[in-house]
């Protein structure tokens, strides 16, 4: 990509089954991981890659996401009469004043590629992320995932994909990538992507994790790209059809991925960010002795 990355794309527009009934009223990008949402932790490491303008992909029943980074004008104002000026920081810092957030909707969820598309009229032509806030990626060592991979977009000059191992007999979960040629250490060429494969199928275990880098060219392809994998209309078939025009890479980003679309991805990343924090390190030692 020969553009620094500016804009990412939020899709949370999904039903978010796996955490029903809760998600019958709280959106799954809402739920917390110790005291912040999962969109929270997707935020920073956008604003951190360098981006300004962060686009959520949202529908209709999402609107406690365009709360949470709007200003709460009463809750500041009573915290600062009381003198709670850590609680003030703390509610203010949702959202950077150099970032700009611009919601658009999903009519029906039709799918992730669907999803991204939406945010076409926002997006214009010019390289930009996709994240998916359920996969949380803590980078304890240095830049986080998105900041490497656009990096590397920009040093390559293509698109970029998150990759990461995964067991063979789950890859009927996964975008799963071929590669080819290396180009570095956590880079390589991919030659053909499929949606989903049962393990027999599937060309490699390198899964796709939610974090891409994507040129404006992908708008045009989703615009021709049919219903896929599940009925639904998938960014992986677009990014298939892009790989007959440029270069996209798989990258192995460094840092450690909870799939917190799930329970036990989500219970694993607030264990892991516990046992990081030395006022709830104890309790959580202490529950883990007492049984
Ligand atoms: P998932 O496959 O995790 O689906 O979507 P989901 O609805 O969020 O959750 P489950 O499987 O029912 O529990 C991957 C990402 O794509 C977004 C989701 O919000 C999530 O970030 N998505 C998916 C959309 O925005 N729109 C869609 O039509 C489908």
């Amino acid at each position: 990509m020969s553009k620094r990355l500016r804009k990412v794309v939020f899709p949370v527009a999904g039903l978010g089954t796996r955490f029903l009934p809760a998600t019958k009223v709280v959106a799954k990008e809402m739920l917390p991981v110790l005291d912040r949402p999962l969109i929270q932790y997707a935020v920073d490491e956008a604003v951190e890659a360098g981006a300004d303008t962060l686009i959520f992909v949202t529908n209709r029943y999402k609107h406690a996401i365009a709360d949470y980074f709007d200003k709460a004008y009463e809750l500041e104002a009573k915290l600062a009469e009381k003198g709670k000026e850590t609680l003030l920081a703390q509610v203010r810092s949702t959202l950077p004043s150099h970032v700009r957030a611009i919601f658009v909707t999903q009519p029906e969820a039709l799918g992730l590629g669907h999803a991204v598309l939406c945010a076409k009229p926002v997006v214009g032509d010019e390289p930009f992320g996709v994240m998916l806030p359920d996969d949380l990626i803590l980078n304890e060592e240095g830049a986080g995932a998105l900041g490497q991979m656009a990096e590397a977009a920009l040093t390559h000059d293509a698109g970029v994909i998150a990759v990461e191992e995964v067991p063979h007999d789950q890859t009927h979960k996964y975008g799963i990538v071929a590669t080819g040629d290396e180009i570095d250490a956590h880079a390589s060429k991919i030659r053909h992507m499929v949606e989903k494969p049962k393990p027999e199928e599937a060309p490699s275990n390198l899964g796709v994790v939610g974090r891409y880098v994507l040129p404006g060219r992908i708008f045009a392809l989703l615009e021709k790209t049919r219903p896929g994998s599940g009925g639904e209309i998938q960014l992986t078939d677009a990014i298939e059809a892009l790989l007959q025009e440029q270069s996209v890479l798989a990258y192995r980003f460094a840092g450690q991925r909870f799939d917190c679309g799930n329970k036990r991805g989500l219970v694993r990343a607030t264990m892991h960010l516990a046992l990081r924090d030395p006022e709830l390190a104890p309790a959580v030692h202490e529950a883990f002795a007492a049984r």
